[in-house]
């Protein structure tokens, strides 16, 4: 077994680790040179341009019942909304106007929302000029087909954990193979696919995160969100800690940058909302990528996945304005393309090779 410095210029120079690397480098008590690893990778890659990408959270109907999550239709405190497809396609508008280049649409599993209905918000806002990222969850590979006919060009749907065992105990009546065959199905539909893990799961095992790398380095991920678990208090895990999981999250961003060097990684809310400088630090180890949310109003107050999300009471202005501040005072670039994935290396390569006479 190879001592930490050593695994770091292993995964620095080959981006491959072997399982008990990996759970070498997320058992580290302390993971700064790992840190400042994935950092020079980051940079290397990815470059120091961040993509901003606005969320729009339309709808917290879910007709799905996940033990962590606060939008579960057994919590019956949850004010449910949703938006109409005019509303989402108005605050689209307004994204655009803000100057992102990208929409995320999200929300719970509402059946409410057609696969004929999903595939004409996404035309509409396709017309606009922006990408459309979907994160609507577990679909037939028909719908997938639809979205992508109509323009969607990215998906999200976390794998959440990859021990079958825990995942289908979490998430009762789903099917963790069923999740697996979604994500195959979005990249043989040629979508840029975006998976991830919840990090601090009640159950879950350092081994089981390092196998939720493995399974992101072979799909293989364009983009991947690694979210601290926390709980909400109308779910059955409310009784749980938050003790480590940012910590962990940061690890587990960290080595998921060394494995995957130029995919796009997020800074997520979730790590923000358990250490205030959070989704900096993400940045600092790893991150590329921040999604500020551009939903308006009461909805924005009542997605509420976990309690004590940022920026809740804020405007989607502010949070434009405020996370890149927050980006160029570490020296960082605000970068208003599509950022695709890859997108950094090819204007790099492009820029560096002599044009033809
Ligand atoms: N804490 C943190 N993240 C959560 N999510 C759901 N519930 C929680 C929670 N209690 C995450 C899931 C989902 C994403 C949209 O939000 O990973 O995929
Ligand atoms: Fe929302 Fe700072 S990013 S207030």
């Amino acid at each position: 077994m190879l001592a930490e410095t050593e695994i770091l210029a292993k995964a620095k120079a080959t981006h491959t680790l072997a399982k008990e690397e990996i759970i070498a480098l997320l058992s580290l008590p302390d993971a700064r040179a790992l840190f400042q690893a994935a950092d020079e990778v980051r940079r290397q890659f990815v470059g120091d341009e961040v993509y901003l990408r606005g969320l729009i959270e339309f709808s917290n109907y879910c007709k799905n019942d996940c033990m962590y999550c606060g939008i579960r239709r057994s919590n019956t405190c949850a004010k449910r909304y949703r938006l109409s497809p005019q509303e989402i396609v108005t605050l689209a508008q307004k994204a655009a106007g803000y100057g992102y280049k990208t929409v995320v649409l999200q929300s719970g599993e509402d059946l409410w929302f057609s696969a004929d209905k999903m595939a004409d918000i996404v035309r509409q806002i396709k017309k606009m000029g922006l990408a459309v990222t979907l994160s609507i969850g577990e679909k037939t590979r028909e719908e997938y087909a639809l979205y992508r006919k109509a323009g969607a060009d990215r998906y999200l749907l976390r794998i959440e954990t990859t021990d079958k065992a825990l995942y289908e105990k979490l998430d009762p009546q789903m099917s963790w193979d069923n999740r697996a065959r979604c994500l195959t199905d979005l990249k043989e539909l040629g979508y840029e696919v975006g998976s991830g893990s919840l990090v601090g799961l009640p159950g879950q095992t350092i081994t089981s995160l390092a196998d939720d790398l493995l399974f992101f380095k072979q799909l293989p991920v364009d983009m991947a969100g690694i979210g601290p678990f926390i709980p909400h208090p109308h779910t059955p895990l409310a009784n749980n800690t938050t003790n480590g999981h940012f910590e962990l999250a940061l690890k587990m961003m960290a080595v998921m940058r060394l494995l995957l060097p130029d995919i796009n990684i997020p800074a997520t809310t979730a790590m923000e909302t358990l250490h205030p400088q959070g989704r900096i630090l993400a940045l600092q180890s790893g991150a590329n990528v921040v999604m500020p949310n551009v939903t308006e109003g009461e909805p924005r107050k009542m997605y509420e996945l976990y309690p004590g999300k940022i920026c809740t009471g804020d405007t989607p202005q502010k949070c434009r304005y405020c996370i890149a501040g927050k980006i160029e005072s570490i020296g960082r670039t605000v970068q208003m393309s599509y950022g695709f994935h890859g997108e950094y290396l090819r204007n790099k390569n492009a820029a560096s090779t002599p044009k033809n006479k």
